[in-house]
């Protein structure tokens, strides 16, 4: 960059004295002229006191030399001066005399130009010289330099903020878009809206109406299963009723007798379908607010859920066993541990993975139903030793109707640990599964402690 200033600046400069020293062999001839067709033979004494005489002003040195590089005549600051030791750059001169300009620049800024002066036969008879004192062209190049270098820092700071400012101003709509995806993918519909015409204002409003429409499908399937279910309810009562009078009516048939039994079953089956769907279909309505919460002693309640499901276990040859709270270290009896929660659905979702545990699991073998606590957290494990769920299942089953691939042992609808999470995540807590093919599963309630 510097090069490039000094290069080009000198060019400009160098122009100038050009110019200058045109204008100087103008006038310089003009004396040859007169003087010739004055006198006849030129006279070269009384030439350069002429020419010195019109141009000693023209430069801050000026000098004449002959073909013979002799210093003919010299004016320093305008004045003619006959003696004196000048500093001379003699190869300037040869060059002159050879037919072209040369200069030179000194450390103190003084330019030396010389240029040929030709006579009547064309030959280069004599060296104009002329010193220009040149500093101030020094002090404007430094100036435009200062300039330069000030405007480009400048311009760097300015290009560096205004990237950072447009990283800033894009990486943070789509930050926003992104968590609004996210959101999305987990059914958690959100309006999204950027203040901004350009593609990304685009994109977002093509979001947003994405999620409402999603969200209204979503709405409009649950309300669709819910009414079904609805008007599924009283038909399938009236078939579990007749199913159920005709298995306990006297019948001699016994093919019939166990068709009989097997629409029980089936209508029982059914029946358990519905409700389950009207329950959850009451979760999708429902705010949390409306469920009614009471502090609830966990102990107890799952001691009931053990106690109501053994006989259950029992029958498949499983043995259920429960291992209470241990009791605080300052109380060394008290073993009482509570949670908000609706003991009847609490029940309910601890009722369903008991009877998950039971399901499948074959026999003989233990479920064990284990209270531990934390001083915030209640936690519930129910551990069978049944045929497991594969890794890459662990994740999908506690989604609505998903079963796994070993589910087909024992009969049901996928939609048991689906309502045991909404139940949980009703008292703000959580459900964490481990599973081990062929070894068992292990299902943790964690809730906070009231
Ligand atoms: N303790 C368990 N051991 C092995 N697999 C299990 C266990 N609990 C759940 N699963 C697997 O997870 C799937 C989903 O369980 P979920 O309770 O939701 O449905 P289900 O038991 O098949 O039917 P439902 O409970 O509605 O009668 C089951 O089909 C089964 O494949
Ligand atoms: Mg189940």
């Amino acid at each position: 960059m510097n090069k490039a200033i000094d290069y080009y600046s000198f060019i400009t400069i160098e122009k100038q004295m050009m110019e200058k020293a045109d204008l100087s062999e103008l006038s310089f001839r003009e004396v040859l002229a007169q003087h010739r067709s004055s006198t006849g033979e030129p006279q070269t004494k009384e030439i350069v006191r002429l020419a010195l005489e019109k141009l000693k002003a023209s430069g801050k040195e000026v000098r004449i030399y002959d073909s013979s590089k002799h210093l003919l005549g010299l004016a320093v600051d305008g004045i003619i001066i006959n003696d004196g030791k000048p500093l001379i750059f003699e190869k300037n001169i040869e060059k002159a005399l050879s037919g072209s300009y040369a200069y030179t620049v000194t450390e103190d800024h003084l330019l030396y130009f010389a240029t040929p002066i030709q006579d009547q036969y064309y030959e280069n008879a004599y060296v104009y010289e002329f010193v220009e004192d040149i500093s101030y062209f020094y002090a404007i190049m430094d100036q435009i330099r200062y300039i330069l270098f000030a405007g480009a820092g400048g311009f760097i700071v300015l290009i560096t903020l205004s990237s950072l400012w447009i990283a800033k101003s894009t990486t943070k709509p789509i930050k926003l878009l992104l968590g609004a995806v996210q959101s999305f993918s987990r059914q958690e519909f959100r309006r999204v809206h950027l203040n901004r015409k350009d593609e990304l204002g685009m994109l977002a409003d093509g979001l947003d109406s994405m999620g409402r429409q999603l969200h209204d499908y979503i709405q409009y399937q649950k309300q669709f299963v819910s009414n079904v279910s609805h008007e599924l309810k009283t038909p399938l009562a009236a078939i579990r009723g007749f199913s159920q009078y005709l298995y306990e009516g006297k019948n001699e048939d016994k093919e019939l007798q166990k068709i009989y039994a097997h629409l029980l079953q089936e209508s029982d089956r059914l029946t358990r379908l519905i409700n389950e769907l009207l329950l959850l279909s009451r979760f999708d309505k429902a705010g949390s607010n409306e469920l009614e919460v009471e502090k609830t002693e966990m102990n107890e309640l799952i001691q009931q859920v053990a106690a109501s499901m053994g006989a259950k276990a029992k029958d498949k040859g499983i043995e259920i066993m429960f291992r209470e709270a241990e009791p605080e270290p300052e109380d060394k009896l008290m073993t009482r541990v509570h949670a908000n929660v609706n003991p009847m659905l609490m029940s309910h979702a601890i009722a369903n993975l008991v009877d998950n545990a039971i399901k499948y699991s074959g026999s003989p073998s233990l479920i064990e139903l284990k209270l531990t606590h934390t001083p915030s957290e209640v936690v519930i494990r129910i551990r069978d030793q049944g045929i497991g769920i594969a890794g890459d299942e662990l994740e999908r089953v506690q989604e609505r109707f998903y079963r796994a691939k070993n589910a087909s042992t024992a009969s049901g609808s996928g939609l048991g640990l689906s309502i045991c999470k909404e139940i949980v995540e009703r008292f703000n807590g959580y459900i964490d599964m481990e599973s081990q093919i062929g070894e068992g599963t292990t299902v943790t309630i964690v809730l906070p402690r009231a």
